[in-house]
């Protein structure tokens, strides 16, 4: 087995908000992150696939191919939006980095056509990532 990763970076918006709880309790929960009017985040994204060399091309995948699976069904969606109101695959949840990932997995388990998606990394900050591996 082998691991091909491809990195890409988006910026967009969010606000940490629960609509089932109490202004307070929100402010309480998320803190800053609550701010009404949103705040911004430069995302770091990393998609890795697992597979098997290919002996014909010698690459698991196509990392050009990549990237253009990843900018058509995830970076095109969420680049420059505001993640609360602008993202059909995060309608209904809040869109903390965690729900991100789990959201971009759906995205792209279907789309890959060698290999298979192995890993969802989202950078929020330089220090805190999520992965989600789909279990
Ligand atoms: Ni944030």
């Amino acid at each position: 087995m082998i691991y091909v990763t491809r990195r890409e970076t988006f910026s967009a918006s969010h606000r940490l908000h629960n609509p089932e709880l109490s202004d307070e309790e929100n402010i309480k929960l998320f803190g800053k992150c609550n701010n009404i009017n949103g705040h911004g985040h430069n995302y770091t994204l990393e998609i890795i696939v697992a597979g098997e060399i290919n002996p014909y091309t010698g690459y698991l995948i196509d990392l050009k191919l990549l990237k253009e699976i990843i900018i058509e069904n995830v970076i095109s969606k969420v680049d420059h939006k505001n993640l609360n109101m602008d993202v059909e695959f995060l309608k209904g949840v809040i869109p903390s980095a965690e729900n991100i990932a789990v959201g971009i997995w759906g995205q792209l388990v279907d789309k890959i056509p060698m290999g298979e998606l192995y890993s969802v990394k989202l950078y929020e900050t330089e220090n805190n990532y999520i992965e989600y591996k789909g279990d």
